[in-house]
């Protein structure tokens, strides 16, 4: 069985054909972050018009390198939400629009469900993919952690999962985006960062974790205020002192020691809760997924501190990807999940899990 998968809910134009929910035939991503970069984040309006641009390129891309023809695919699985209005609807209409050309079925796809099914993802023969050897299994404790997300969730089956906690403002990604901004890194924040950290010192600075009353539940909106508090100290400017003349004044390592603590603590602060949720559920696998899951920092704290050993799937499967969506597809086809109606699907940029 093989499916298409199209992604396009924020800056990535993304297709990918998966076979039979664990073979990775092709994935072929167009990004346009370096137009973004100038303005230190996304700029709707730039990535729904790259989208139209890239779309059919990639999509004939993805099917040049999985060498499949439309006859041999099973259906089309696209990202309907959550993501940007402008960019979701971009890869909504192709999907509807090959789906009824090619007569083929159309399956409606949650982004943030979809980042989890990159780690089932076990074979390829494209080069350059570091793969687990063996998919998760259930009960499954899923850590998803991206630009717009921060959540746990618990899979007790494909399509059987309850939400244990979100964030309850930033996400961590959109915390490390917006740190990076501070100290004058370039976007993304979360591997720039990654790489300043390398030269500070974790302990230099004690910065606070939020505590909230719902266990599972995130907030990073804190400590991103705490690092600009911290960058405006160390300058030796009030707290009135403008955030975007700061990069100018810090030097490098200051920078680099702020990196560090200001990593340690907000990947500390997701790991705790992991540790918390596989101590009260006892899953038989734990997962990350989303952009932030490639980030080196969280791969080695989990791995230190989970009792289980932890798989990870490669880099290039946690940030956007066609690969994912087209994954969760395959199990929608296997698990006779309903399609959706390609001449009625709508977008739904605030869909929750
Ligand atoms: O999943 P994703 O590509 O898009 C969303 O669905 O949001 O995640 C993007 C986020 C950005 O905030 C970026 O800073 C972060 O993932 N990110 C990383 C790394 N690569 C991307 N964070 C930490 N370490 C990385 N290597
Ligand atoms: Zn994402």
């Amino acid at each position: 069985m093989r499916i298409l998968g199209i992604e396009t809910s924020c800056d990535e134009t993304a297709a990918a054909v998966v076979e039979d929910g664990h073979n990775l035939l092709s994935n072929v991503v167009a990004s346009s972050m370096a137009l973004h970069a100038v303005y230190g984040g996304i700029v709707p309006e730039i990535a729904a018009r790259s989208h139209i641009e890239a779309i059919i390129p990639v999509i004939d891309q993805a099917l040049i390198d999985a060498k499949c023809s439309w006859s041999q695919l099973d259906g089309i699985a696209v990202t309907y939400g959550a993501g940007l209005g402008g960019s979701l609807l971009i890869g909504v209409l192709t999907a509807r629009t090959i789906a009824i050309a090619r007569q083929l079925p159309l399956y409606a796809i949650n982004h943030v469900e979809g980042h989890v099914y990159a780690n089932f993802i076990t074979n390829t023969s494209l080069s350059g993919y570091q793969l687990p050897a063996k998919q998760p299994l259930f009960p499954l404790l899923a850590l998803i952690v991206s630009g717009g997300h921060t959540q746990l969730a618990l899979f007790n089956d494909h399509f059987n999962h309850r939400l244990l906690g979100r964030t309850h403002d930033d996400a961590i990604g959109e915390a490390f985006d917006k740190v990076a901004k501070i100290l004058g890194l370039p976007y993304p924040g979360g591997p720039s960062i990654g790489i300043k950290a390398k030269d500070g010192d974790p302990f230099c600075f004690r910065l606070p974790k939020a505590r909230l009353t719902s266990k599972y539940d995130f907030s990073f909106s804190g400590l991103k205020t705490a690092v600009l508090r911290l960058a405006q100290e160390q300058i030796g400017e009030s707290f009135g002192f403008p955030s975007i003349k700061l990069p100018e004044r810090l030097n490098e390592a200051q920078k680099a020691n702020i990196a560090a603590s200001f990593e340690r603590v907000a990947i500390e602060t997701v790991v705790d809760k992991t540790i918390l949720a596989y101590e009260e559920f006892k899953p038989a696998a734990v997962v990350i997924a989303g952009g932030v899951a490639a980030s080196p920092e969280l791969r080695q704290q989990l791995a230190n501190r989970l009792p289980i050993p932890i798989a990870y799937t490669d880099p290039k499967l946690c940030t956007d990807n066609g690969a994912m969506i087209a994954t969760l597809g395959c199990y929608k086809v296997q698990r006779q999940q309903a399609t959706a109606d390609p001449y009625s699907l709508v977008i739904d940029p605030d869909l929750t899990m």
